[in-house]
């Protein structure tokens, strides 16, 4: 998918771009049948509300050779490089669930400040490519974007520690069994503080990322963003994909976050083209 040059003056004028119809309903359909199998696994890879259901499910394309076509899509990638103006490899995945009436809330927050600290990468030359599964409305946890929030750089004023103290016996153990926990769960460590929240709501306003199934907003690094707990009675399922440019690496660090976290290899990825989904026959994961 070749972005206009008008699509990408936007991208970088307000830190997102939302496109519709990317993906055909029988491509999205197919995502949505493997979601269901990947659902059903037991691995560090899924990732748990505090009710126990599934909130994220990351690197599905490790687990999945349909997953695996879907990140290589020619059209995810070409618009990912038009953006970084570089070739791009995945450092990141995650199904993101976000349930009927469980699925929970996301904090305000930047990305590129989890990667930069737990991971090590360098600048916030990355981008996010979120592919709705289901449609996005008013009602069901929406995304909710600043424009021109990525414009700040990276916030230094964040919570290192979320109290645990009012979470249930489960939860506190879960949230502690990984040290990365405290960047998946809903009590994330790295949140905005909420005068940089105001300061940039009251300048540029909030969008909420409404759109229907098969659409991708593709969002920056450092852009803020949250989205609220899924009261309706309908699912909200996405995949994001985050895509860095090849010549921002990660640093070599102490303690680095599994590679289903953090993707430590480099290569610029090899796009498939939609054949690639098309003649997918979902049979099994794993
Ligand atoms: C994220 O912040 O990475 C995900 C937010 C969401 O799924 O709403
Ligand atoms: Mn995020």
């Amino acid at each position: 998918m070749e972005l206009t040059t008008e699509q990408t003056n936007q991208f970088h004028r307000d830190g997102f771009l939302l496109m519709e119809s990317v993906f055909s309903p029988a491509e999205i359909g197919k995502m949505r049948e493997e979601l269901t199998l990947l659902k059903a696994m037991e691995c560090p890879e899924r990732i748990l509300e505090k009710d126990g259901t599934t909130r994220s499910f990351f690197a599905p394309e490790t687990k999945s050779k349909l997953f695996d076509s879907v990140v290589r899509q020619q059209r995810l990638v070409d618009a990912s490089k038009r953006i970084l103006d570089s070739d791009v490899y995945v450092h990141q995945s995650k199904l993101n669930t976000k349930r009927a009436i469980v699925g929970d809330k996301w904090d305000w927050h930047q990305d590129y400040i989890f990667w930069h600290k737990d991971d090590g990468m360098p600048e916030p030359r990355v981008i996010n490519a979120m592919i709705y599964l289901d449609e996005m409305t008013e009602f069901n946890g929406p995304l909710y974007v600043i424009p021109g929030s990525h414009r700040d750089g990276m916030s230094e004023e964040v919570a290192e520690e979320v109290s645990l103290e009012s979470e249930s016996e489960w939860f506190k153990t879960y949230q502690k069994s990984q040290p990365y926990m405290s960047s998946l769960t809903a009590n994330l460590k790295y949140t905005l503080s909420d005068e940089s929240v105001a300061a940039w709501a009251n300048k540029r306003g909030i969008v909420s990322g409404k759109g229907p199934v098969g659409s991708v907003l593709f969002f920056h690094g450092n852009l803020f963003h949250a989205s609220p707990s899924n009261v309706s009675p309908w699912d909200r399922d996405t995949f994001i994909v985050s895509y860095n440019s090849i010549e921002n690496p990660l640093k070599v660090i102490d303690n680095p976050r599994p590679e289903f976290i953090s993707r430590r290899d480099f290569s610029p990825i090899q796009p498939l083209g939609a054949e690639a989904l098309e003649n997918y026959e979902v049979v099994e994961v794993g």
